[in-house]
């Protein structure tokens, strides 16, 4: 075929689209070099090629993602869900909004095994007609910590071992036991439910809390929760392990050939709702993150759902350069005084900023698919600019008479929240650290415990006693049982790992290889 310019329609260019005529060698004096430094073709593919890889997201960094759409319900139960919100794209029943999803795990580096112990991620992007909206959650519905200024310790206790480059239970458990607040995400991390069989399967959720704000300016906390539509599974750590000895990219795969297969993911999205106060009466902080909003007192109503339904064209370009940010709202939707919300707002453009560009919202999977005008300009890749319809392209200020960009019109009243407090650096007064997780232990399933005290165990047994005891200490908090059986399970296994260890040695010795030189 040809292209209409001489070309063929599937033939090779360099970057500058000149036509590659060879592919095979590089240009050399003689057949067997030195080679030429002017050989334009061969230093653009390889120069490139070096600069394939960007940084790798500091937390999240394997993932997989896929196109779909949102439709609206109209309604919340039997009210108009203006009542709450005038976000667009809530409103109308059956109204559709593009979505972008990415789903990862947390901790461990890109080309990770996807059946590790870890929270996964499920970041969802909708291109909505009043520009992006990012709903940037995690499976489990809580978290570790409820301030924003300790989470580079969580996650510095998580990663590899600064020197010797190896995770560890030891540093892990470290941190935990001097975080009493982490010990509900640690009871839903070291059971079954820490281990998603795959993304397709998995719920998501916000995790903090936000507000949604009607068209006269009164606003409501929101949580909101995905429930996948083909029901939930996770995995023993022995089941996870089966599959990790035969695929470590079984969640990706799964989710691309279910779509290739027109197996079309779905999530139906459902909130909760509070009125925007204390709550003095809660036995917990509405805006702590570490908490669930029971769902008796707090029922969960369905607002849409979510199609999963197209696949990345390249994974480089849709998946890894795509940027979600909690900061990210459209009108009718807001920030609660939630400290982690607040804090991980400022953490997301902010790494984007480094990871991807300063101008990586021009890249097509990150741009607003509605139309986009600003007096920004300029910054490393700069490819274009969008101005409005009749602007006068030689102002890129505001104000101006001279034809610049006008501010837009309010879209409703201002929600104005007031504020008195002193300011201060201070734990929350509810904080309530173990009465969820005992509650969370009680509700598990026998298997689902069993599960949790041999992984727990199993993990605590190669810690530090005061760590342990530690931890013994906070789920016997938690509930007497729990604590009781941890510690039982960190004695029997702290047993069965010196009566191993002892018979090493003794194989050790009866081979003569025990010793300083033969002790490896
Ligand atoms: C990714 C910071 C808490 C969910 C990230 C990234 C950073 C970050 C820097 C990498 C973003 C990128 O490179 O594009 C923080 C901070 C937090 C926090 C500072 C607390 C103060 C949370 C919580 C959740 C969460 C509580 C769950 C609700 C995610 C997800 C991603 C992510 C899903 C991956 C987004 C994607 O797929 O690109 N976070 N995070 N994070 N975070 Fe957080």
């Amino acid at each position: 075929m040809n292209s209409g310019n001489g070309q063929q329609g599937n033939q090779l260019t360099t970057r500058q689209g000149h036509p590659v005529t060879d592919n095979q060698n590089i240009r050399t004096v003689g057949n067997r070099g030195p080679a030429t430094m002017e050989n334009y073709h061969f230093i653009e593919k390889i120069s490139h090629f070096d600069r394939e890889r960007i940084p790798e997201r500091v937390v999240h960094a394997r993932g997989a993602g896929a196109h779909g759409v949102f439709t609206a319900y109209g309604k919340m139960g039997d009210q108009q869900i203006s009542k709450y919100t005038r976000a667009k794209l809530f409103q109308k029943e059956g109204k559709e909004t593009p979505v972008f999803v990415r789903f990862s795990t947390v901790g461990h580096p890109s080309g990770s095994p996807e059946t590790l112990r870890d929270p996964r991620g499920f970041a969802v992007k909708f291109y909505t007609e009043d520009g992006n909206w990012d709903l940037v959650g995690n499976n489990l519905k809580i978290f570790f910590i409820r301030d924003a200024m300790k989470f580079p310790d969580l996650i510095h206790s998580q990663k590899p071992d600064p020197i010797t480059n190896i995770q560890s239970a030891h540093r892990i458990f470290d941190f935990f036991s001097g975080t009493p607040e982490a010990t509900h995400m640690v009871t839903f991390l070291y059971s079954p439910w820490g281990i998603p069989a795959n993304y397709r399967q998995m719920q998501g959720s916000g995790v903090n809390t936000y507000k949604w704000v009607n068209a006269d300016g009164e606003a409501v906390l929101v949580k909101y929760h995905w429930e996948p539509l083909q029901g939930i599974r996770n995995l023993t750590q022995k089941e996870a392990q089966e599959v990790q000895s035969k695929n470590f990219n079984h969640a990706t795969q799964d989710l691309y050939e279910a779509i290739e297969e027109g197996n079309y993911p779905e999530w139906e999205l459902l909130v909760q709702i509070m009125s925007d106060d204390d709550h003095p009466e809660l036995d917990f902080d509405p805006l702590d993150d570490t908490k669930l909003w029971p769902r008796e007192q707090f029922p969960w109503h369905p607002v849409g759902k979510m199609t999963l339904n197209r696949n990345p064209e390249d994974y480089f370009n849709e998946v890894e350069q795509s940027a979600f940010g909690t900061g990210v709202l459209v009108d009718g939707l807001d920030f609660s005084d939630d400290k982690m919300l607040q804090g991980r707002t400022f953490s997301y453009s902010d790494t984007q900023r480094y990871r991807v560009g300063a101008n990586y919202l021009q890249l097509p999977i990150n741009a607003p698919r509605n139309k986009v005008a600003t007096n920004q300009r300029g910054g490393q890749m700069a490819y274009k600019t969008d101005f409005a319809e009749g602007q006068n392209k030689h102002v890129n200020y505001e104000p101006s008479v001279l034809g610049g960009l006008q501010e837009a019109p309010k879209p409703g009243k201002d929600y104005m929240p007031r504020y008195e407090a002193s300011l201060m650096r201070q734990v929350i007064d509810r904080k309530n650290q173990f009465k969820q997780a005992g509650d969370t232990y009680r509700n598990f399933e026998d298997w689902e415990r069993d599960e949790l005290i041999m992984n727990l165990s199993n993990d605590l047994a190669a810690c530090d006693k005061r760590i342990q005891d530690k931890m013994v200490e906070y789920f016997t908090q938690a509930d007497e049982d729990y604590g009781r059986r941890v510690a039982e399970g960190i004695k029997m296994m702290s047993e069965k790992m010196m009566k191993m260890k002892e018979e090493m040695k003794k194989k050790r010795q009866a081979e003569g290889t025990d010793g300083p030189m033969g002790n490896t």
